[in-house]
């Protein structure tokens, strides 16, 4: 990896301490650049005729984005985040009342939230696959729990955003295959930092975002569907023109591909930013990335287990470049204060976005840190210096 030209490409990484990528992280330089280019060929030539002649160059998104997946092209749709793509395959789920959806105490706030909303208005149930005591999913529990509430829908972030746990995707997406599930992982925080293989991971869907680890730009996301739930006829329940075509009063084909979860309308000067993002990302390769990633994060927990008073709350046997904690005794208005007179980018976490995990930790608020391979192991070594003095 040549850290020196990636951060030559990385305009924003030389004057501050960045490590928030698990939030929203800096984008290649190249990534604003193609934008701008379409944004300016858009000011000359107007959307639609500029989509016509650009055809090839959006057709690159799609090879992109299924490079980085191990799939093909027609299993990619653009979409405008995680959420988006999650809520849409949701949506393409025919949930009767008593259909179970089995996930994890893991998930994403918006997850949960749409579950209970699920729950309210069609009687769909929720169930929890519990974890071991080091934080790990109880596999065994995973495959009864499979057993006994046959789901509609088995779901679980690959890594959630309040602690730097990685969960087994692959185990699970092996016993959804074995059981007949259908399987949606949330690789919102693992796209970008982890190698992501859909045939590997045997899922039928998989919602990423474009602005933390892949490095793209905000209001950008994408969504994988397996052959196996576009020959179900999976779709989602607002298609429009993009996803399907009308051929007579009462009737409409869908479209054959994963784009029957797009909307006609796109915001292509993003989708260009994206492919750019997720372009760099391949080259620099993601085995390469998840290595230097890997450095970087022990690195930071073995320095911070080594602060007086500094407690770190990750959890796993596998563990991903977020990293949370917490000083004994000091309020996060303490560590926001003193990180943020240090130049430093970070975010913090609270219990209404991990209400199983930071209950059963204990905890409110947790600071969360998130380096990228942008960064280096003298900016941890800094930082460790800022919050041993916090
Ligand atoms: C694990 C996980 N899933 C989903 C999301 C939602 O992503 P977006 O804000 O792009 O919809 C996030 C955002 O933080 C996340 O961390």
């Amino acid at each position: 990896m040549d850290i020196e030209q990636i951060r030559k490409d990385t305009p924003g990484c030389h004057d501050k301490l960045f490590l928030n990528s698990a939030g929203s992280s800096l984008p290649p330089k190249t990534v604003n650049e193609r934008i701008i280019e379409y944004l300016e060929e858009e000011e000359r030539y107007g959307g639609y005729r500029l989509a016509e002649m650009k055809r090839a160059g959006i057709a690159g998104f799609y090879q992109e984005a299924a490079l980085l997946l191990n799939t093909s092209s027609k299993n990619i749709a653009f979409t405008s985040s995680a959420t988006e793509s999650f809520a849409r395959v949701l949506s393409a789920i025919p949930f009767n009342s008593g259909d179970v959806i089995l996930t994890t105490d893991n998930d994403y706030v918006s997850s949960f939230l749409q579950f209970l909303s699920l729950k309210e208005r069609f009687g769909v149930e929720i169930e929890r696959i519990q974890h071991l005591e080091n934080g790990d999913l109880d596999l065994e529990q995973a495959a009864k729990m499979m057993e006994q509430h046959q789901p509609k829908l088995v779901t679980l972030a690959h890594i959630p955003t309040s602690s730097g746990l990685v969960q087994d995707a692959e185990a699970i997406g092996k016993l959804c295959r074995e059981h007949d599930c259908l399987f949606l992982l949330d690789a919102c925080q693992s796209a970008g930092q982890l190698p992501l293989d859909v045939n590997q991971l045997n899922c039928d869907f998989l919602s990423a975002t474009g602005r933390k680890f892949l490095r793209g730009p905000r209001g950008t996301g994408l969504l994988y569907v397996s052959d196996h739930a576009l020959n179900q006829g999976l779709a989602p329940l607002f298609i429009d023109l993009r996803g399907a075509t009308w051929t007579e009063p009462g009737k409409y084909e869908l479209s054959r591909k994963a784009r029957r979860f797009e909307q006609w309308e796109m915001p292509y000067a993003l989708m260009m930013g994206l492919k750019e993002a997720i372009g760099y990302a391949n080259q620099v390769g993601l085995e390469n990335i998840a290595r230097k990633n890997s450095a970087l994060s022990n690195l930071l927990r073995k320095e911070l287990a080594g602060l007086k008073g500094v407690q770190v709350y990750d959890r796993g046997s596998h563990k991903a470049s977020i990293i949370t904690f917490k000083k004994e005794n000091l309020t996060i208005q303490d560590h926001v204060h003193m990180l943020q007179e240090n130049n430093v980018f970070f975010s913090v976490t609270s219990r209404d976005s991990a209400i199983y995990d930071y209950t059963e930790k204990g905890v409110e608020q947790l600071v969360r840190l998130s380096p990228h391979y942008f960064n280096t192991e003298e900016e941890i070594s800094d930082l460790a210096e800022i919050i041993e003095q916090i």
